[in-house]
């Protein structure tokens, strides 16, 4: 049996875990926190340690050797450059041209391959998720940023220089928040975590009365978009219409896809969608309000099959595409 170890690093987490070259369930999945303030080498060192201790894991679980490893699939906040492995340019870790593939593949002594994080996390739902079978697929991820990714026919679409599918930088408010790319506007200074957060503490020191005060002790620095997630499953109506404005914004970037696209699905993923149909409800909702007819009525919008795992199955499968030419 061979495997290929799949990292999925994000803004807030890296998550590592082995794949078997053919499919199947992901193992030895491990988490740890990015830190991304401790600078980007402590974070290759890290990710070396976990990619190591994953392995050691699973081959002596099954009885092999490190030889039955092909390699490492990475996803990462982007944009990146493929060919080269270097992150470019991402704002929510703070790097600028960083040779993160080679300093991986340097240490651990297996080749690596390098993709967005999102991009991977998309075909990673494609490969073994709510995607298999799908033709034509748009991901979206939402966390610390807001990722995107597009497959097309089992392939991921990254377009002339591999910024394709960078849909939390969609503009949604053409004179609305800055946002860490440089842009105004970008859905993701309205529905990523911390931007649902930010905009639920906005409210209540504009005068809300809401059980999220109470919730972190008046310490309102302290809100996260789990904190605000929790208060609307306590029923709080207050958190019940940030999470209501959360998937409108959301909705307004999904029926542009569905407009541009025409996907059979698009799948969503990251913690906020915890909240299930509370999310969804009134995402579908406003897609309904605003995408042509025809096109909402051939596309799916669902929940990621695999949390938590899809960044690792994906970025896995890049690995796949790239050394064996298919998945
Ligand atoms: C970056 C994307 C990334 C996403 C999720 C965005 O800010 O521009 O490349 O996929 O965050 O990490
Ligand atoms: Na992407
Ligand atoms: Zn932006």
């Amino acid at each position: 049996k061979r495997w290929i170890v799949g990292v999925d690093l994000g803004g807030t987490n890296i998550v590592v875990g082995l794949v078997p070259i053919e499919g199947g369930e992901v193992m030895g999945f491990r988490t740890v926190p990015t830190d991304a303030q401790r600078g980007a080498k402590a974070v290759v060192d890290r990710i070396v340690a976990m990619v190591d201790e994953a392995i050691t894991d699973v081959t002596a679980s099954h009885g092999t050797t490190r030889d039955a490893v092909a390699g490492v699939g990475i996803g990462s906040p982007g944009p990146l450059d493929r060919k080269t492995g270097t992150v470019i340019n991402t704002p929510n870790l703070g790097w600028r041209n960083f040779p993160l593939r080679d300093l991986v593949a340097n240490q651990v002594k297996l080749p690596c391959t390098l993709d967005n994080d999102a991009n991977c996390a998309t075909y990673g739902e494609w490969w073994l998720g709510a995607g298999r079978g799908v033709s034509t697929l748009v991901g979206l991820t939402l966390g610390t940023g807001i990722g995107g990714g597009i497959v097309l026919n089992g392939e991921i679409y990254h377009g002339c220089s591999d910024v394709a599918g960078e849909i939390g930088h969609m503009t949604i408010d053409s004179n609305g928040r800055k946002c860490k790319c440089g842009n105004y506007g970008c859905l993701e200074q309205y529905a990523s975590g911390p931007a649902i957060a930010l905009r639920a503490v906005e409210g209540i020191e504009a005068g809300a009365s809401t059980a999220l005060v109470e919730m972190v002790d008046g310490r309102l620095d302290e809100i996260t978009a789990a904190t605000v997630y929790e208060a609307t499953v306590q029923g709080d109506p207050y958190a019940a219409e940030v999470m209501k404005d959360t998937a409108k914004f959301l909705g307004a970037g999904v029926a542009s896809i569905i407009n541009i696209l025409n996907p059979e699905m698009v799948v969503i993923a990251g913690g906020v969608t915890r909240a299930g149909d509370t999310l969804f409800e009134p995402l579908r909702a406003e897609v309904r309000r605003r995408a042509f007819r025809s096109a909402q009525e051939c596309c799916r919008i669902v929940p990621a099959l695999l949390p938590g795992t899809a960044g690792v199955a994906g970025a896995a499968a890049v690995f796949k595409r790239e050394n064996y030419g298919a998945v």
